[in-house]
């Protein structure tokens, strides 16, 4: 834990490996968290190292832990703006940062500040997890990292299998494959291996993936908001991992739970298919009317909270509908009953036969005439904002009555 960055402490040696380090070189770790890779850098190489770090409980736990090791000469920690260092020119030999720079907006002043602080012939580490270009990356960051993860993972779980230690592994496999690799070490040791499988529907599986975004927001942190993409692959890897796990003679057990916990289905081997059917019955279960009033109220809040990802969460819903009770469907007209408004058409244009209102691509955009008579651009936008008037007076009332708070849906707008 006091390693924060991906690969964690086999990280931290290898980059230490690159800082050409020699006793009592001044080092400087920019952003140095709870303090292990300055430790580190202490420890085997004698440096000298001075952390800066914004956030004032990491600094505190850093000084204790560096005081427990008996390394405070050695190694310094101070609060700190690392885009504003507190130290004179040429004060550091050898700077490095991990996974700091990501959270940190103005990049040239932060890289400015660390070149004004190391001597000129000075050497200096970025490890960060840097977006290049397209911002649609920000989101399949997972896919990108997860190499690097699942490395990492493998080395810590084959570390407790070691010691005989029981396992919980909570993953979201993107393929079967993905699975075995993961599951059948264990079967390989002597361990019994038993898979649970939590079932939940499309729409709440990646409603679920918007709220842990917001959360994310909400604390401070940057977030990623899955894919959809990203999403649907895990979503239906399951069905197909679950598929395979029935059969699979290493796979001890299967159970699938629901939301709420409650346990459908224990398979342990004597009847194949029954998990599989069970997590796609659940998948499919329609909404108590309790749950979609809960899916609905969570939707409006996200959809507050998240307003550049509203498209995405009326897309989430829409899934959800055909699931939902009639109680919670949004209000409908069920016939045209505005009053009937005058629109400003001139009554007495020529009827030239054909009649009617009729339109026609032209060298300007897009001619409209009523009865053969071109309607000047006045006129059309008055008829467009009585229109809108009186659906407007027509949909406030059924909106402020609706307990749901839906936005009410327009099927059929008949204009006479
Ligand atoms: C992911 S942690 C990495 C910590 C450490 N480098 C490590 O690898 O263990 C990011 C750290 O950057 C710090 N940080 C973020 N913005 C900062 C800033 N402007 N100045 C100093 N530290 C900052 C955070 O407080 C946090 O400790």
């Amino acid at each position: 834990m006091d390693e924060f960055h991906t690969g964690g402490h086999a990280a931290t040696r290898e980059l230490a490996g690159h800082l050409e380090l020699r006793a009592g070189l001044r080092v400087l770790d920019v952003g140095s968290g709870l303090g292990g890779p300055a430790r580190h850098l202490a420890q085997h190489a004698g440096a000298d190292v001075t952390g800066v770090d914004l956030t004032e409980e990491y600094v505190d736990v850093a000084r204790w832990l560096t005081d427990r090791v008996g390394l405070t000469g050695q190694a310094r920690f101070q609060q700190g703006d690392v885009t504003t260092l507190p130290f004179p020119r040429a004060s550091f030999d050898r700077a490095w940062m991990l996974h700091v720079g990501m959270n940190i907006e103005d990049k040239a002043r932060l890289f400015t500040e660390i070149s004004r602080v190391l001597t000129d012939e000075g050497l200096f580490i970025v490890y960060d997890v840097m977006l290049l270009g397209d911002p649609a990356l920000v989101r399949s960051a997972g896919a990108a990292i997860r190499a690097d993860c699942r490395a990492w993972f493998a080395q810590a779980e084959e570390h407790v299998r070691r010691r005989r230690g029981d396992v919980l592994i909570e993953a979201a496999p993107g393929s079967v494959q993905e699975f075995l690799d993961s599951a059948l070490p264990y079967a390989a040791d002597g361990y019994p291996v038993e898979l649970v499988v939590l079932a939940v529907r499309e729409a709440d599986s990646r409603l679920a993936t918007a709220l842990r975004y917001a959360r994310a927001l909400q604390i401070g942190g940057t977030g990623r908001f899955t894919s959809r993409s990203g999403h649907d692959t895990c979503f239906n890897a399951l069905a197909d991992i679950v598929a395979a796990a029935e059969r699979h003679p290493q796979i001890a057990a299967i159970t699938v739970i629901r939301k709420d916990g409650q346990a459908l289905l224990r398979h342990e081997s004597t009847s194949p298919g029954q998990a599989s059917w069970a997590l796609a019955a659940e998948r499919l279960r329609p909404y108590t009317e309790q749950e979609a009033i809960a899916f609905l109220r969570l939707h409006q809040a996200l959809r507050r909270a998240l307003p550049r990802h509203r498209a995405e969460l009326d897309e989430i819903a829409a899934l959800a509908r055909p699931l939902m009770p009639p109680g919670v469907q949004p209000a409908r007209i069920d016939r045209p009953h505005p009053p009937v408004w005058p629109l400003p058409i001139p009554r007495d244009a020529a009827v030239n036969g054909r009649g009617g209102i009729g339109y026609g691509i032209g060298d300007n955009g897009v001619l409209i005439t009523y009865n053969g008579v071109l309607l000047d651009t006045d006129v059309l936008y008055e008829a467009a904002r009585r229109v809108h008037t009186a659906i407007r007076s027509v949909l406030d009332p059924i909106a402020a009555q609706d307990p749901h708070g839906h936005e009410p849906a327009i099927d059929l707008l008949a204009v006479h």
